[in-house]
């Protein structure tokens, strides 16, 4: 696991950004998985600046999001279908047929499960995952004690988890209680992950996840036994960190060919 720390959420978002479109100038077909959320907004819009500079093209790219709530229908403006349609789907050129969200309103939300998991299969895996962190260490929507090895399945969203969503409802009442939700197993299959943080609220969650046990307290510890997965937050994400000195000393001391 890599750890990149830098002075601001900007930087954050510019570096995060480089290492998807990487992975999308190799291959014009990749497969990214994306997070919704505040935290990869940065990554998104310096993504679409490439696209609108000319410089990366999306409209061959494949997409499968990490998670949707449960019962909220795709047109509602916070349904992730509509969340990853405004902000990177449209935004990034893509194809809408190429982009998926798991079925919150499915008859059998069990089956819709199972058919998000082959539909990622059939498309050759993820190549590269993006992801935010909860301030409970979640990743998708894999609450603490989710198995380290889960598919995507329902989950019932913590109370915490409902508190800090509810600034896109309005109001806590108008949080759903469940989603759908790509597992820590299914997000570990992907080839490459990168996980962004921003702000002094993530900093015991990203000490956990980068420094604590592997543990299902604290999902994105799973990462720790990810081959290719690259933490970039800011400082104050960072201020929990006991090796934030090593981690800036390693970035700064690398070849400009081996960042990230
Ligand atoms: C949502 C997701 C979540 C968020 C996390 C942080 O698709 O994957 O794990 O990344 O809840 O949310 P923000 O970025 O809004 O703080």
């Amino acid at each position: 696991m890599e750890t990149v720390i830098l002075p601001t959420a900007e930087e954050v978002g510019e570096m995060a950004a480089r290492v998807v479109a990487d992975v999308v100038r190799r291959k014009p077909t990749a497969v990214i998985g994306l997070a919704t959320g505040s935290s990869p907004l940065g990554i998104y819009t310096s993504l679409q600046a490439r696209v609108e500079r000319g410089e990366l093209d999306f409209s061959r790219v494949r997409a499968f999001a990490l998670d949707e709530y449960v019962g909220l229908a795709a047109s509602h403006p916070e349904s992730y279908h509509s969340v990853i349609d405004r902000t990177v789907t449209r935004p990034l050129g893509m194809d809408r047929a190429l982009v998926h969200v798991p079925d919150g309103t499915a008859p059998d939300l069990a089956a819709a499960c199972r058919h998000y998991e082959h539909m990622i299969e059939d498309a050759g895996g993820v190549d590269v995952q993006i992801l935010g962190i909860g301030a409970n260490g979640h990743i998708g929507f894999n609450e603490p004690t989710s198995s380290l090895a889960s598919r995507t399945r329902i989950k019932t969203l913590t109370p915490r988890t409902r508190e800090d969503n509810a600034r896109f409802f309005g109001s806590l009442d108008k949080v759903p209680t469940h989603c759908l939700t790509q597992g820590l197993g299914t997000i570990m299959r992907a080839r490459q992950a990168v996980l962004v943080a921003q702000g002094a609220g993530k900093a015991t969650a990203i000490a956990a996840a980068v420094e604590g046990p592997v543990s299902a307290m604290c999902p994105a510890s799973v990462l720790q036994f990810h081959e290719h997965a690259t933490i970039v937050i800011d400082d104050d994400a960072a201020a929990g960190l006991k090796l934030a000195s090593y981690y800036k000393h390693t970035f700064a001391s690398k070849p400009g060919w081996q960042r990230v």
